[in-house]
């Protein structure tokens, strides 16, 4: 009996950890703005990288059966804009197109942020993701120690942590 809860706990231990988030739409519509964003390749992340994505508008409609992400990326420091939508697939990851293809689901969620987490497989190969958004245009100390928790917990060094609120000029 008592490995029987041992084991129980275990499994409750682990399923929390990279637990898939329900987000309902009056949580996710709006708009809303990228705080923080982290890779396991710091590139793919850093100013010029492909995934380095600054979110404006997020929408989810069928009961978030489908996720719309509205969001910018600057090449060569010009903003461009983008919309993807992402559609739930059966192990509750959205799945979308762009720079390649994309399954990322909600790992954490406050009152004022939200967290993803993504798996963007392309040519190069596959990369992990982290990016937290909020509703405000500022982030906290509190919010980046949180974020840290979180990089930790998909193996993504502390250093390939980038700061997004700064370098965000588009639609300003
Ligand atoms: C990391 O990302 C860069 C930029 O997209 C890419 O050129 C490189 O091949 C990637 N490295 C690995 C190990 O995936």
């Amino acid at each position: 009996m008592v490995k029987f809860l041992l084991l129980a706990l275990a499994l409750g231990v682990s399923c929390a950890q990279h637990q898939n988030l329900e987000v309902s739409p009056s949580e996710v519509d709006g708009k809303w703005h990228s705080l923080y964003i982290a890779a396991d390749n710091k590139s793919k992340v850093s100013e010029g990288g492909p995934l380095r994505v600054y979110v404006k508008h997020l929408e989810c409609s069928d009961e978030c059966q489908t996720f719309t992400i509205k969001f910018y990326t600057k090449v060569e420091n010009v903003c461009q804009e983008h919309r993807v939508v992402g559609r739930k697939g059966k192990d509750g990851k959205y799945i979308t197109d762009f720079s390649g293809q994309n399954y990322f689901h909600v790992v954490e969620k406050a009152d004022d942020t939200m967290t993803f987490h993504n798996v963007n497989v392309d040519d190069s190969g596959k990369t992990n993701v982290i990016l937290v958004v909020g509703k405000g245009e500022s982030s906290s100390i509190e919010q980046k120690q949180r974020f840290e928790k979180t990089a930790e917990k998909y193996d993504i060094p502390k250093e390939n942590i980038e700061h997004l609120v700064t370098t965000d000029t588009c639609n300003q």
